[in-house]
């Protein structure tokens, strides 16, 4: 028999090991919650007191998601969702949208399960919910925080009406190779850019109070380090060192956790050999430990199934215990914790106690979000895009669109902004009349009939002046044959998409309609569905079918040519770059699609969007992005600020192209000109003491811009700093401020950019922020390859 004293070391190694785990109750915490909701007493009182009236079977039912009508892989069960709910074995249900289907099984879950805990609704609610905005990539190109903070809270609001209290956004994955699908979800390349966009995102969703009836909790997703997939092949491994993960990949989710986001979905990829559903590197140590994050985990779709596959267990009762005991508490759509869980506690082969924290961390969502008090849905009018909605949503696709080049062309100037009175115009290209992929790719509650073409606007402020064409289909025959060979829509896509009977007909019919005009707009992209997204990595990064022979067939009438982008990626656009004089990158710009497209083309707006992510010259360069590390023999087109010898042939560079950009991050005109003065520092050195002491700034770059040209217009106004002499290799440039600035012309106005800890540090070799006696090269200006330059030294 054990001794009063032997059974309480007994229990005080326990509750060790439970904290080891992460996974002691966190009821009257003292450090400090990122979301005091969650961690607040009175809800982990409520959650206490749930838990202790729950069987076993009750308790796992709560980490099981199931989307409604629509359920793949082994998620078989000879029950129905009415009765899985009824018998309290669903937590969680995806995909079920509007009011009526939600309350329908939220009646089920509050009146005929035991226990009446509420269902969570989740959904993907990516870049709007029927108010369709842009796509995520195009809101980073805005570089504006406001814009996607009114897209997410317009997204919220709109969901909540539906019934949808959940949304799996933002995505915050670093993608830094456009062969990956999912880069149009992203915020893009930059991790400081990206960090202040993640916080932006929550904030919308969330505003601050979960129990907002206009609120819905947020998912940032795919955790972690998704978008580093081998070779942008989606799903792919994901493998580097702990620094690389720490300080690029990893600072996206810390912001949007640091900004109270209630839940975190795990990612498809193994990061360094394991695969994120089961790591408990990321889930606990991380993400509990390190960051406090005090609310629900769920597993990507069917991904705790999927662990059969990486082959970490030899069986679904393995790999389910292994996501658990890692720190996932929700399964979504694996069915494995609902079959596999209770009788592996009954066993004691799973501590009940490990369950129980993932109950915890799912009912404070529930209660955080009011649920428990407010279960069901007001329907309310049907969805109309009314002017009101139109104008939020074209205010940001004006944002979005980045002028990439506007060369003068000889007899006629700039082509852009257009002079269009008396002129005739010639529309033409695949994607000029394309409502569905004007859109973009994950937007599943939008309505096509919502959008505003480019050839429908353009009509409407042209009259009989505008000429048509539609050129091209969006595929070619294989890439056609490819989409048809794959069930999921994508067959439809290929349908409606798939190469015209006659493409050199119809290519020849464009001609003439650009010979007939007096100057000629192309839009040209890539079909958003099935093309781009999940699923949809790519080798080719030009333009789909044949729009590229189509472009060049009407450059080579020698009218003027305007090349409008609409695409969810980074493409490779070189040949437009060398032989088209203008060039505007519009994304997949939602449902004002030709508005917004044409208040910029006829200068209504003075575009200014920047580039989030690199634009390569071949997609042999990728992954291609502008923080690289030096290396030990720089080359021309390198950022990096050594000498070099560009007949060397020993150099670290491509043989047969460019090391650089064709158009760099950053990087967008405008209309006017901005010139900026040579930065200032409030103090020029600082002693290092100050810094590693007091995480507050310690000096403040200052510059002047001023705008030089003869319209009003924005700049996005950027700092760029590199550490020159660090223990560890620092890139040769990295973003760590940006300001948006209007300025009418001749306006010249002060920008401020506060420099301390948050944006000096580095992850050092024993894996700790510091910063080190050095000097920082710092450079102001409108791209990466901002010039303006000043020095600050950190002495000993
Ligand atoms: C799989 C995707 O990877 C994820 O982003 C999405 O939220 C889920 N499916 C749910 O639809």
């Amino acid at each position: 028999m054990k001794t009063a004293l032997g059974r309480a070391s007994s229990l005080l190694i326990f509750l060790l090991l439970l904290a080891e785990l992460g996974i002691l109750p966190t009821v009257a915490q003292s450090r400090t919650a990122p979301n005091a909701q969650l961690a607040s007493k009175e809800v982990n009182a409520r959650v206490e007191a749930l838990v202790k009236q729950m069987t076993l079977d009750e308790k796992i039912g709560q980490l099981v998601s199931y989307s409604a009508g629509f359920a793949t892989g082994p998620a078989a069960s000879n029950l129905t969702y009415d009765e899985l709910v009824a018998k309290g074995q669903v937590g969680s249900m995806l995909n079920v949208v509007g009011a009526g289907k939600t309350n329908h099984y939220q009646h089920i879950a509050m009146e005929r399960a035991r226990l009446h805990i509420p269902l969570l609704f989740g959904l993907d609610v990516i870049h709007g919910h029927r108010t369709t905005f842009p796509i995520p990539l195009a809101v980073a190109a805005s570089w504006d925080t406001d814009a996607a903070e009114t897209v997410a809270r317009t997204g919220a609001a709109e969901a909540r009406q539906d019934g949808v209290d959940w949304v799996f956004s933002p995505m915050v994955d670093i993608a830094r190779d456009p062969r990956w699908g999912r880069i149009v979800e992203s915020n893009g390349e930059d991790s400081y850019l990206g960090s202040a966009m993640a916080r932006a995102w929550v904030k919308g969703y969330q505003q601050g109070d979960l129990s907002k009836p206009d609120s819905v909790a947020a998912c940032v997703k795919h955790f972690a380090a998704y978008g580093a997939a081998i070779a942008g092949r989606d799903y792919n491994a994901t493998d580097m060192s702990e620094i690389t993960l720490r300080q690029v990949y990893l600072e996206p989710y810390r912001a949007a956790v640091g900004a109270g986001v209630a839940t975190v979905m795990s990612s498809f990829n193994t990061i360094n050999g394991i695969p994120a559903t089961a790591d408990p590197f990321t889930l606990t140590q991380i993400l509990r430990k390190e960051w406090k994050f005090d609310g629900l985990v769920v597993s990507d779709w069917g991904a705790v199934a999927e662990l059969l596959n990486h082959a970490i267990g030899a069986d679904g009762t393995t790999v389910a215990r292994k996501a658990l005991e890692a720190g996932l508490d929700m399964d979504m759509e694996g069915n494995l914790f609902g079959t596999t869980l209770a009788a592996q506690v009954r066993s004691g082969k799973i501590p009940e106690a490990v369950v129980d924290e993932a109950v915890r961390r799912t009912l404070r969502v529930k209660f955080a979000l009011g649920l428990f008090d407010h279960p069901y849905t007001q329907p309310g009018p049907a969805y109309e895009a009314t002017p009101e909605r139109r104008a939020v949503a074209r205010k940001v696709a004006d944002e979005t669109i980045v002028l990439l080049k506007n060369d003068s062309v000889e007899g006629v100037g700039a082509l852009l902004p257009m002079k269009a009175q008396g002129k005739k115009v010639a529309l033409i290209g695949p994607m000029a009349d394309d409502p569905i992929d004007l859109l973009g790719a994950w937007s599943g509650q939008s309505n096509a009939k919502d959008v505003i073409t480019l050839k429908a606007e353009l009509s409407q402020r042209l009259g009989d002046r505008l000429l048509y064409a539609e050129g091209c289909g969006l595929l070619s025959g294989e890439e056609a044959n490819v989409l048809k060979s794959v069930t999921f829509g994508a067959t439809a896509t290929a349908e409606v998409h798939g190469p015209v009977p006659d493409d050199a007909k119809t290519i020849a019919e464009a001609v003439e309609t650009a010979k007939e005009a007096d100057v000629a707009i192309l839009a040209l992209g890539e079909p958003t569905n099935w093309m781009e997204g999940e699923a949809s990595s790519r080798v080719h990064l030009g333009f789909t079918g044949s729009q590229e022979k189509l472009l060049e067939a009407v450059v080579s009438t020698g009218k003027p040519v305007i090349l409008v982008v609409l695409a969810g990626r980074p493409l490779v656009l070189k040949w437009a770059a060398e032989h088209v004089p203008a060039i505007v990158e519009a994304w997949s710009p939602g449902i004002e699609a030709g508005p917004a497209v044409a208040d910029v083309l006829f200068g209504d707006v003075n575009p200014s969007g920047k580039l989030p992510a690199s634009l390569p010259r071949a997609v042999g360069q990728e992954p291609l992005y502008y923080a690289q590390l030096p290396t030990g023999r720089p080359a021309h087109g390198d950022l990096s600020r050594m000498p070099h010898n560009s007949e060397e042939k020993f150099l670290s560079r491509y043989v047969d192209e460019e090391n650089s950009a064709l158009f760099p991050f950053g990087w967008g005109l405008s209309y006017t000109r901005f010139s900026y003065s040579t930065p200032t520092l409030s103090r020029a050195e600082v002693q290092l003491g100050e810094i590693l002491n007091d995480h507050k700034p310690v000096t403040t770059v200052g510059v002047d811009v001023t705008n030089t040209g003869s319209v009003a217009g924005t700049e996005v106004v950027q700092l760029y700093i590199r550490d020159t002499v660090a223990s560890m290799e620092q890139p040769v440039r990295e973003l760590k401020g940006f300001a948006r600035v209007q300025l009418a012309p001749g306006e010249t106005k002060h920008v401020a950019f506060p420099l301390g800890f948050d944006e000096l540090n580095f992850y050092n070799v024993e894996i700790k922020r510091t910063v080190e006696p050095t000097t920082y090269d710092i450079w102001v200006g409108g791209s990466s390859l901002a010039t303006a330059e000043t020095e600050f030294k950190v002495s000993e």
